[in-house]
């Protein structure tokens, strides 16, 4: 499959490479308005790749079967239209758009044209999530009680969009993939604008059919944390993706009734076995981009479409007006 990227910025660079070492795919042309990010894409790639300014002029190019969009989420709405309604497939960098009405937008496009769009909510791709997601299909882990995440860095601050935006997405698309598609029924949000006019701190709290989840986004933490608590009625999992190996810890743990002797509803903790499961290690987003390829080339629908994508989109709208309700008045007492 023939690539166009367009966006060679810190995390188009993975991007591409990973596009150019697929066996699936091709990396046709990197395209960036920035002469300093060409320069950058000529020392990688040398002549193997063309490097372009603009990118119109491969809307029409036949040899071009798809792009790769990795620019800042406000353009990147109007430069994905032209794409697809050129006919051409789309991997489109998280978050999908600003809101979920340019998520739909773009979802219609797509039906309307016939072309895969692909959103990276690259998590959906990671070996351990789907060893997750498995295990739970199987009935291994029994209900969802809740989720507990915890995504947080020092920086990047970036302008386009709010830390939630920017990282949540995949907490919220990981909650989709693994309960099947279970949406929330309540979300409460509260954030922080330290520096500059976007949250860089973020506390969502989400009431699911049957189970909880909360989810720490944040710019501003002195150490890097990747870490997801999910926990289920017969066992927990904790998956720390800052770990080099051993990722994934399952906990024989759970909550049980304790009986007789300590009255008809008192539970009682119940202790296990704890496995760490050796899972081989594969490359999330080298996975993301061949499911699109794959789809692309079979016409099948990636399990990050359009219509994944609005779902995300819309809770992401719900969290925004709880950011922006009134946050009460410093001088009250709760
Ligand atoms: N999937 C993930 O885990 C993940 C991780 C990080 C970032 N991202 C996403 O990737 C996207 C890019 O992020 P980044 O950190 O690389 O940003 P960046 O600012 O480092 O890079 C963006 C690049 O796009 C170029 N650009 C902007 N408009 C252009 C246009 N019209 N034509 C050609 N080039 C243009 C800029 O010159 C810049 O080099 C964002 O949407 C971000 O959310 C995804």
């Amino acid at each position: 499959m023939n690539i166009v990227q367009i966006g060679y910025g810190y995390w188009g660079a993975n991007v591409a490479r990973n596009i150019a070492l697929s066996s699936k795919t091709n990396l046709k042309a990197l395209v960036d308005t920035s002469e300093d990010r060409r320069q950058a894409a000529r020392t990688a790639f040398q002549s193997q790749v063309e490097i372009s300014a603009d990118y119109h002029s491969y809307l029409n190019d036949p040899t071009v079967d798809g792009f790769a969009l990795a620019i800042q989420t406000g353009p990147a709405f109007e430069v994905a239209k032209q794409i697809m309604s050129a006919g051409k497939h789309l991997f489109l960098e998280k978050p999908m758009a600003e809101s979920g009405e340019k998520a739909q937008q773009l979802t219609d496009l797509a039906e309307e044209k016939g072309v895969v769009l692909h959103v990276d909510h690259i998590m959906l791709f990671h070996p351990i999530i789907r060893r997750i997601k498995h295990m739970y299909d199987d009935d291994e882990l029994g209900k969802l009680v809740y989720f507990d995440f915890s995504r947080m860095n020092l920086g990047p601050i970036r302008k386009d969009v709010n830390a939630m935006l920017d990282l949540a997405v995949h907490d919220l698309a990981v909650i989709d993939f693994i309960s099947g598609g279970v949406e929330p029924f309540h979300v409460e949000a509260i954030g922080a604008k330290h520096y500059g006019n976007q949250e860089t701190l973020t506390y969502l709290t989400l009431n699911y059919p049957g189970f909880l989840a909360h989810i720490k986004s944040s710019w501003i933490s002195p150490i890097k944390e990747r870490r997801t608590i999910i926990g289920f009625e017969k066992k927990m999992v904790i998956f720390d993706d800052m770990k080099t190996v051993e990722k994934l810890t399952i906990y024989d743990h759970g909550i049980v009734e304790a009986g007789e002797e300590y009255g008809a509803y008192e539970f009682r903790a119940r202790s296990g076995d704890i496995l760490i499961p050796y899972i081989p290690a594969e490359d999330a987003l080298r996975n993301s981009i061949e499911h699109f390829a794959d789809c692309a080339t079979s016409g099948r629908q990636s399990i990050a479409n359009g219509r994944h994508g609005v779902k995300i989109a819309r809770i992401l709208d719900a969290a925004r007006a709880r950011l922006n309700a009134n946050p009460g008045d410093e001088t009250e007492h709760i």
